[in-house]
């Protein structure tokens, strides 16, 4: 057999950052408590639903330890890419899940990063999944001998406590049934570019024609 070489097109990139333990046992701490404070009574959540904040954390003092390492990994995410632009968090809530509770898969439109920490986790709450953003891929799916990459079209990453994940905001991703006896409890994030608007989403390109422009008096 000649030897043959993978390229692996368009890969979707997914970055799992742990935290040292002396590190987000504060960062929970500070996040717990902020969040008591927040919710000052609980509401009702029905049945499989889930608690969320306002979008706003960012701009309170007692998230400002887990906005920075949301910062930090957000900037080791772009140089990656090497992508040098400015960038700002354009939302940042908290997700407490009951037990039974869920997030149906959704992506999270108008933003370039999405991103989700775990404050609080336990056995039976300690996945995200997310899906194959190529739904042609799995038209013709062939029984595989051995689960791979290649030839999956769902993946299960871990959440684990003081653990962030992120991800392209456009790609699908949901979490199954809070199945823990406790809440579950997660920051989650997004990240767009400030100057995507007045620049950066000028065409890429030059026209190959040059119209003259008509001069009006
Ligand atoms: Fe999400």
């Amino acid at each position: 057999m000649p030897e043959s070489k993978i390229h692996n097109l368009f890969p979707t990139p997914l970055w799992v950052v742990d935290f040292e333990k002396d590190v987000f046992t504060s960062v929970n701490q500070e996040i717990e408590s902020g969040l008591e404070t927040l919710i000052e009574s609980r509401p009702e959540v029905p049945s499989g639903g889930t608690l969320q904040t306002d979008t706003d954390l960012y701009e309170f003092e007692e998230f400002a330890e887990i906005a920075a390492l949301i910062g930090t990994s957000v900037k080791g995410a772009l140089d990656f890419l090497s992508i040098k632009e400015p960038f700002e968090i354009t939302g940042m809530w908290a997700n407490i899940n009951p037990v039974g509770g869920v997030n149906t898969p959704h992506t999270h439109p108008n933003n370039y990063l999405s991103g989700v920490y775990y404050v609080r986790t336990d056995d039976g709450s300690d996945q995200i999944f997310f899906a194959d953003p190529r739904p042609p891929a799995s038209v013709v799916s062939p029984p595989v001998e051995e689960d791979n990459i290649y030839t999956g079209n769902e993946a299960s990453v871990e959440a684990k406590i003081g653990r962030l994940i992120m991800f392209p905001a456009w790609l699908t991703h949901g979490v199954p049934a809070n199945r823990s006896g406790k809440d579950r409890i997660s920051i989650s994030f997004n990240i767009m570019f400030p100057a995507f608007g007045d620049r950066m989403s000028k065409p890429k390109w030059s026209p190959t024609l040059q119209l003259q422009r008509t001069s009006h008096s």
